[in-house]
């Protein structure tokens, strides 16, 4: 089949060439530019044969996904040259201790969350033994800017907190350069091994396809300089990724400071997935209204302090899978700082601030139902218990645009017209319901 379409792609280049040979000389650059043409559609048919692995089985999503079922020892990060020989762990050794402390207080939700599934479940499931994979159409390859930039994130896309200390190596206007905005709540000075939080889902207005909205959970290895580590886990809304403004669930990690390594979702080798429900990069849905009804997910990444490993666990009990240990340098032992809350770009269409929204679009001090909000904020310590962390700092770049506030009953991370509450107790659950949703 591919030595077909190479001949055929040759075939059609020699007859477009003599056409115009024949009626201007000065064509000629347009033979040229379908070459171009031609060399990149076969560049990208490449990169989308490497990405999209032979499926066992494909399932149609109503959202215009496809979802293919992919063998789970065929999946992407066996492309990885140190996993050759690298026996899946099927289940993790143990979990952190005090996860289920909440569950136990709160059955209701705990039944509800067994009942949830993602959107294209209405059209099957993966069999055994396959992972979900979203498939990468040729169009999601071309909206990147190249093959080699599709899946990741642009550099210094991390919020680095003004009282932190950067080395001097490590550029001063990291955080403002190329129009990334943040607004956050974090601690440091401690060593992590794992980091928990459960986020509201909003749908946030994008301006313009190239800029992004999302809100996520960061654990960081490292200074803020060209080796930072990251494992980050949220949803996120971005068009030029997915190429509609859907809500979706994401991952990323990136051992340097996101210039060669790492990916979103399975868009690269390194994360091992295990889980046959949940697909990476899948839309969530429904998303919480203003004054309305309150959706939230809960992610949960830990450390296995023996093995190395890092594992992320969706909801309550559906374990993803794993980062394994050997694709980081500071996060082999373990994490100094871990932050929680949204990030946009602002690419100043026509030299104005960006309308793009962080969150739901309104401020922290609208509160519940109208500024969005993480809650149970917690950190996994060295003697692998969770717990709720004392000192929690907050920054954001502008906060006349997307702000956020702590308290016990929140803290919020906004924009504009924006949004987020982070929570750093469950105080909210006896008043309000907050229903998990259908991914
Ligand atoms: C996404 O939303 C923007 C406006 O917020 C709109 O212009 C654009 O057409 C939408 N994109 C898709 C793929 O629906
Ligand atoms: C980021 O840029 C904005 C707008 O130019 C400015 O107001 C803000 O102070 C900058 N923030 C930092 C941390 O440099």
């Amino acid at each position: 089949m591919a030595h077909a379409h190479v001949s055929t792609s040759r075939g059609l280049k020699g007859v477009l060439l003599l056409v115009f040979l024949f009626v201007d000389l000065g064509l000629l650059s347009c033979a040229a530019r379908v070459e171009k043409v031609t060399r990149q559609k076969m560049q990208v048919n490449k990169h989308l044969k490497r990405l999209n692995k032979k499926p066992v089985k494909t399932i149609e999503s109503p959202d215009g996904d496809k979802i293919d079922c992919v063998h789970i020892s065929h999946q992407p990060a066996f492309d990885h040259p140190f996993l050759k020989d690298h026996k899946i762990q099927m289940r993790p050794n143990f979990h952190p201790e005090g996860l289920y402390d909440d569950n136990k207080m709160n059955t209701e939700s705990k039944g509800k969350e067994n009942t949830m599934h993602q959107l294209w479940h209405v059209n099957g499931m993966c069999p055994e033994d396959t992972i979900p994979i979203r498939r990468t159409k040729e169009d999601d390859v071309l909206r990147a800017s190249s093959v080699k930039t599709y899946g990741k994130k642009h550099h210094k896309s991390v919020p680095v907190p003004r009282n932190v200390n950067i080395p001097k190596s490590a550029d001063p206007d990291i955080d403002n350069e190329s129009g990334h905005q943040h607004a956050i709540a974090y601690v440091e000075g401690d060593k992590y091994y794992g980091a928990k939080a459960t986020m509201n889902v909003w749908e946030p207005k994008i301006q313009q396809s190239n800029e992004f909205s999302l809100s996520q959970i960061w654990i960081l290895g490292g200074s803020f300089g060209q080796d930072l580590n990251s494992i980050e886990a949220g949803w996120q809304v971005s068009p030029d990724l997915y190429g509609d403004n859907n809500t979706r669930l994401f991952t990323y990690w990136t051992s340097d400071a996101y210039q060669a390594t790492g990916c979103y979702n399975l868009l690269c080798s390194g994360f091992i997935q295990i889980n046959s429900n949940i697909a990476m990069g899948a839309s969530i849905s429904p998303v919480s209204g203003f004054r309305n009804s309150q959706y939230d997910i809960s992610i949960l990444v830990w450390k296995d302090q023996k093995e190395g490993n890092w594992w992320m666990q969706f909801g309550n009990g559906y374990v993803l899978g794993y980062w394994p240990s050997f694709l980081f340098s500071y996060l082999a032992d373990s994490a100094s700082m871990i932050e929680w809350g949204g990030e946009v770009v602002n690419s100043e269409p026509d030299g104005h601030h960006t309308s793009t929204q962080m969150g739901s679009g309104r401020f922290p001090e609208e509160g519940f139902g109208k500024a969005s909000y993480f809650r149970n904020i917690q950190v996994v310590d060295k003697e692998n218990n969770l717990k709720t962390p004392k000192d929690l700092g907050t920054f954001t770049e502008q906060s006349n645009c997307y702000d956020v506030q702590t308290g016990t009953i929140a803290i919020g991370v906004t924009t504009f017209t924006t949004e987020a509450l982070v929570k750093t107790r469950i105080a909210l659950d006896p008043v309000v319901h907050v229903r998990p949703p259908v991914i």
